[in-house]
């Protein structure tokens, strides 16, 4: 553990909020190619403020050191706040990294921000499917054909009562 200030050690000994969240709303998944080190970032994100986030990291001393602070960091933040935390930040948190484990924080940063970019276009989603439902109900074709399918269902369960009796 040469060269790591006492934070990192603490960090990846005793990490911080690892694992998942059961409905997390914002999921961010991303590798780093110079060593094929993974994370995972789950946020719970309620009137735009993250109130939860966990993580799995499958990577070096560094990488889950960054990945724990990086969710100290986050929680409680509102999204706008938390997108202003750099990967600077984090190391600085961390009392500093090896010059050679500098990219190795970059995780940390990136998961975030993929994690918050997912929770939008999730959120977006949602706002879509909302108003396409809202068209159809008011589309006269999308009644009518409502319509038909509740008198084809009751047809159908009258024939079944008639049927058992
Ligand atoms: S060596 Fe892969 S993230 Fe550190």
């Amino acid at each position: 553990m040469q060269g790591y200030s006492r934070k990192v050690i603490d960090h990846f000994r005793n990490p911080r909020n690892v694992g998942e969240i059961k409905e997390p709303n914002g999921i961010g998944r991303v590798g780093n190619p110079l060593c094929g080190d993974v994370m995972v970032l789950y946020l719970k994100i309620e009137k735009g403020v993250i109130v939860d986030i966990r993580f799995k990291t499958f990577g070096c001393c560094a990488a889950i050191a960054t990945s724990s602070m990086i969710t100290e960091l986050v929680k409680g933040k509102t999204i706008d706040e938390a997108l202003k935390i750099s990967n600077q930040a984090v190391t600085d948190a961390l009392g500093g990294l090896p010059s050679i484990k500098r990219h190795c924080s970059v995780l940390g940063e990136q998961a975030l921000r993929a994690a918050i970019r997912d929770y939008h276009k999730k959120a977006t989603d949602g706002i879509q499917d909302d108003e396409r439902l809202n068209k159809m109900k008011k589309n006269k074709h999308y009644k009518n054909q409502y319509a038909a399918q509740n008198k084809k269902s009751l047809n159908k369960s009258i024939k079944n009562q008639r049927d058992s009796i």
